[in-house]
């Protein structure tokens, strides 16, 4: 049975707040959101394709890195963009701030949020539409650091101009509320010094970053760079499931990538193939997740796990799909006494010790809307779930607490998380076909806090946390009496994910970190630099093939890593360019 942690039953005031909120977002909708599509003319179904087709670059993946690194490609070349999932415009779930959430609880079919649970037990989510990540995540967007750049090997100049290109479309300065500004204080309060402001950049200290909502609440998305297209020469197919990446052996030295078999929303397959032209390619950027799982379903892998699924060894590249790793993310819930802005992720801390703390607060869900009992969400209505031994969480017994936390007053949601993100990680695992389908998700495997210092960091993290908690600045947001041990019994209760506690979860550091660990959706990997790809991000042992994404990084840049995504699909855009160009003056 499902317990509650006070509140009042249903009053009036509650149903009176309702019907303005209801008003508010059809106003908010009808008034506000009709303007958003940018009307692309280059955008069309995969339908519409022919049986087979021909462009100097084909993009696999129309998410965070694709669209930039597509719209880039387009000022010189004709680009072919296949992404599975549709438009992000238009649906409220995506471009409202105050539905942050939604579009991660859609479990349909269509849904532009694809679920996955991690073998480790975390669930978590993939995307599944135009702009990737960046429609469904949290916002925060804030750069990678100097020594992560140099790390890469990246030219510093074309980095900044890289971001610049992307900020002056996506990011924004967030308005801050007093629950935000309470932990930005407590964190210079705690020590996580000096106070940087308002800063895109990566700098020891408290900051205030940047992020993808803008005054109006309205999100922008890496689908939004795809204003700087050239529209005569990109074209972008939604509902276009790549199947399999093509290659010619046939009197090659090594296999070339020459094409692509993909399936429209119909259920037809297409073809495309690449134009003739030594500088012409396939760019993979279908995500930590889909970029391994392409190459491996391409014949492009570990050749017993290939043979073991009736795949076609192309190449024997046991790297792939190894090195994928997820930043776990621990929060502490803390219920307050006042009223609480809704604001997603606006502050964060950026420790010596490698943890990163960062905030949400206030009820995020639109109002009226149903309780959507989820797991690892940022919301206070997940903080309120009672004591559910794991395995009872069953969707029926969260949708049972989720109806009886709708017939509690507004005022017991009052609240917000603080959490702490460990860097890097070090701790790193796999991911392994499960079916030859490309819709189907992969197994992935994570093993969280398999190396000591992950967890050393985390609860140097939540040690901070609790400083911050108990800061003068945060006080008037925690019930008086309250103390960190109540705080952390009461997160511990929360099903925040599909693993065991142990009786010490709340009483040892160490064990909360393990036992409440969730995702804060930063995975990366599979197609890691150096290891699958070269400093060019060429598929090493392949010609034509590169892979521009989330799955090509060695640790996840700056505190999150959206920035970085989208910068990385812009300079390689124009690195590529550049290469295409010299090439022809030689000729
Ligand atoms: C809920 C959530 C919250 C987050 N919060 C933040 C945050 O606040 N700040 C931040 O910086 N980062 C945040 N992140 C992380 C960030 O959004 C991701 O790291 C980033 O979007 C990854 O970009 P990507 O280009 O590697 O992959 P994606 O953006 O996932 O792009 C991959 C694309 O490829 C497509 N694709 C995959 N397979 C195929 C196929 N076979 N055929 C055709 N298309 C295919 C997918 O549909 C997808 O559109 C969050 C992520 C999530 C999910
Ligand atoms: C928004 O999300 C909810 C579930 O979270 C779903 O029921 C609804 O259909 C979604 N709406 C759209 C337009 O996708
Ligand atoms: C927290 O939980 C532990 C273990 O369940 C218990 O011993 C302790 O009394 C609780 N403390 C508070 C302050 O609730
Ligand atoms: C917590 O308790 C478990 C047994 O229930 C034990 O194995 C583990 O070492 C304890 N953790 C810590 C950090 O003390």
């Amino acid at each position: 049975m499902v317990e509650l942690i006070g509140g009042s039953p249903h009053s009036g005031w509650w149903r009176i707040l309702l019907v303005i909120a209801f008003a508010a977002t059809f106003f908010l909708h009808v008034f506000c959101h009709s303007g958003d599509d940018p009307g692309y003319n280059f955008l069309h179904k995969a339908s519409i394709a022919p049986p087979i087709s021909y462009y100097d670059y084909i993009v696999i993946g129309g998410g965070t890195a694709g669209c930039p690194l597509a719209a880039t490609l387009s000022k010189n070349a004709d680009v072919l963009v296949l992404e599975r999932g549709g438009s992000p415009y238009g649906n409220p779930n995506i471009t409202l701030f105050s539905s942050f959430g939604a579009a991660i609880s859609d479990l349909s079919p269509t849904s532009p949020s694809q679920r996955f649970i991690s073998e480790d037990g975390v669930v978590n989510a993939r995307a599944r539409v135009l702009g990737g990540g960046s429609c469904l995540n949290a916002g925060f967007y804030s750069r990678a650091g100097p020594v992560y750049v140099q790390d890469a090997g990246w030219d510093g100049q074309l980095v900044k101009e890289s971001y610049q290109w992307v900020e002056e479309v996506v990011a924004f300065r967030p308005e801050m509320g007093g629950w935000q500004s309470a932990v930005r204080d407590g964190l210079v309060e705690a020590g996580v010094v000096p106070y940087n402001g308002f800063t895109y950049e990566h700098i020891q200290g408290t900051k205030v970053g940047g992020t993808l909502f803008d005054k109006e609440g309205k999100r922008h998305t890496a689908a939004d760079l795809l204003k700087y297209a050239n529209p005569s020469r990109i074209r972008v197919l939604l509902h276009a499931t790549v199947h399999k990446i093509l290659f010619r052996r046939k009197g090659l030295t090594r296999p070339r990538a020459h094409g692509v078999i993909f399936r429209d929303e119909l259920g037809n397959v297409h073809r495309a193939y690449l134009n003739r032209g030594a500088k012409n390619e396939i760019i993979l950027a279908s995500g930590a997740l889909g970029s391994p799982q392409l190459l491996m379903l391409s014949g492009v892998g570990p050749a017993p796990h290939l043979k073991a699924h009736n795949i076609e060894v192309v190449l024997d590249q046991p790297m792939v799909g190894r090195g994928m790793s997820d930043n776990p993310m621990n929060a502490v819930y803390i219920p307050s006494p006042i009223p609480v802005e809704v604001a997603l992720i606006q502050v964060a801390g950026i420790t010596p010790f490698g943890s990163y703390i960062e905030a949400a607060c206030g009820e995020n869900f639109a109002a009226g809307a149903p309780i959507r009992a989820d797991f690892g969400m940022f919301s206070p209505k997940i903080g309120r779930l009672s004591t559910l031994p794991p395995k009872k969480r069953t969707p029926e017994a969260l949708a049972k607490a989720a109806e009886l936390m709708s017939k509690l007053d507004a005022r017991v949601f009052q609240g917000g998380f603080i959490l702490e993100k460990v860097t890097g990680p070090l701790s790193n695992g796999h991911l392994e076909l499960r079916t030859r389908n490309p819709n189907d998700n992969p197994t992935v495997t994570f093993n969280y806090f398999s190396n000591p210092q992950d967890l050393t960091r985390c609860v140097q993290g939540i040690q901070t946390i609790e400083k911050v908690i108990n800061s003068r600045a945060f006080s008037k947001y925690k019930y008086k009496g309250m103390t960190f041990q109540t705080l952390l019994n009461l997160t511990a209760q929360a099903p925040v994910n599909l693993l065991p506690h142990h009786p010490n979860v709340s009483t040892s550091f160490e064990q909360f970190c393990k036992d409440t660990v969730m995702t804060i959706w930063h995975y990366h990997g599979g197609c890691q630099v150096g290891r699958v790809v070269d400093s060019d991000y060429k598929v090493m042992g392949i010609d034509a093939l590169r892979v521009v994404d989330g799955s090509t990084f060695l640790a996840s840049p700056g505190t999150n890593p959206q920035a970085t995504v989208m910068m990385l699909g812009r300079y390689m855009g124009v690195k590529i360019l550049r290469e295409r160009l010299a090439h022809r003056e030689h000729q």
